[in-house]
Order: structure tokens, then C-alpha cells, then sequence
């Protein structure tokens, strides 16, 4: 049931059929998304492209960086090294994103991403929440695979 998908052709979300396929409505008492990805990039080196990017606004400028905790010197056995904290401000509609950057000491690392709208108009989203993760990591230029976990398609 959740198998990964491979990302073959650079698509982007913006395709009205594939943000109709993931609305999602109401999942987390509003629209949210959370998605599974799995980076072939070191957790550190994914982790500064992951918060420069957001730096830099995202791949439309309307991204914005919270906050990053390192918690490589934690050892938890997860294989959790760090979690970042960001935003995205719309014209029509903003969003909160967490990302957890994960991996056993490997040259791959798993990313579990959530983004939830936070204007309770919004409580179908149109496919923003999925759009807002997709369009992030596909703009880091890695290569991935990605899942959907919770939210991103459902209605309440
Ligand atoms: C996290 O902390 C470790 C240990 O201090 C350090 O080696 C590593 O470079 C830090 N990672 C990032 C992304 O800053
Ligand atoms: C989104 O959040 C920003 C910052 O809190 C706020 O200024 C803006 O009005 C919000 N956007 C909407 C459409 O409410
Ligand atoms: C790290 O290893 C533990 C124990 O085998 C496993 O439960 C966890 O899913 C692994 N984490 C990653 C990111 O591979």
C-alpha cells in the first residue's frame, strides 16, 4: 500500500488534474499533507541544501525558514538528525511545513514531510499541501522517491 514511487519525468504539480487528485479535505481538523521521501544525499548535506533553499524562498520565493535543530549528537535509534521548521505564504492561503531528516550514517536519508494549511478557509486545499512538498524537493535537483502518508487525497 505504500510503496514508493520514482520520480521519473520533472513534472510539476501545478497540472490542474494532479492538484485535483490530491485535495485533501480536513484530514488534520484542516487540509494537510504528509509525505515520505527518500533522498539519495547524506543527511547533512541534504540538510543545508534542504534550509538554503528555504533561504533563498523556494522554488516561487514564498517559502520561509523557521527554525533547524541538529540532534545528531542524540543517537536515537529512528536514525531522526534533524528537523526543520518553515512556512509558506501565499497570496490566498498560508501554510506550516515540518520536515524530519533521518539516516543510519548512509548515503541515503529519509525525509518525513507535513505541510498543513493554516487559514481555515482552506479547508480543502486544491492539492497545496502535496504541491508544497513535491515542488520543494524536486527543486533541491536530488534524486527521490516519495510516498504519501497521511492527508494529501482524503476528505474528512
Ligand atoms: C550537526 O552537528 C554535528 C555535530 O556537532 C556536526 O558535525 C554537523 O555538521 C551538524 N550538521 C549540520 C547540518 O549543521
Ligand atoms: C499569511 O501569513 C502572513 C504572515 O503571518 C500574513 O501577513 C498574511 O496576511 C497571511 N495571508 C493570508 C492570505 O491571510
Ligand atoms: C535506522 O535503523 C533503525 C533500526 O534498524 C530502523 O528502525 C530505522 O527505520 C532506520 N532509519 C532510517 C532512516 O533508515
Amino acid at each position: 500500500m505504500f510503496e514508493y514511487t520514482k520520480l521519473i519525468l520533472f513534472t510539476s504539480c501545478l497540472l490542474i488534474g494532479q492538484l485535483r487528485a490530491q485535495t485533501d479535505c480536513g484530514t488534520c481538523g484542516n487540509a494537510c499533507c504528509t509525505m515520505e521521501f527518500q533522498v539519495d544525499q547524506k543527511s547533512e548535506d541534504l540538510t543545508n541544501l534542504m534550509k538554503d533553499n528555504l533561504m533563498k524562498g523556494g522554488q516561487d520565493g514564498n517559502y520561509r525558514f523557521i527554525k533547524f535543530l541538529n540532534l545528531t549528537n542524540q543517537e536515537r535509534p529512528s536514525g531522526v538528525r534533524y528537523i526543520i521548521q518553515a512556512g509558506h505564504l501565499g497570496k490566498s492561503s498560508n501554510a506550516s511545513l515540518q520536515f524530519l531528516i533521518a539516516s543510519n550514517y548512509s548515503l541515503t536519508s529519509t525525509v518525513r514531510g507535513f505541510s498543513i494549511s493554516t487559514l481555515a478557509k482552506d479547508l480543502c486545499d486544491s492539492g497545496k499541501n502535496y504541491m508544497l512538498m513535491m515542488d520543494f524537493v524536486k527543486n533541491l535537483a536530488v534524486d527521490f522517491k516519495y510516498k504519501s502518508l497521511f492527508g494529501c487525497s482524503k476528505t474528512f
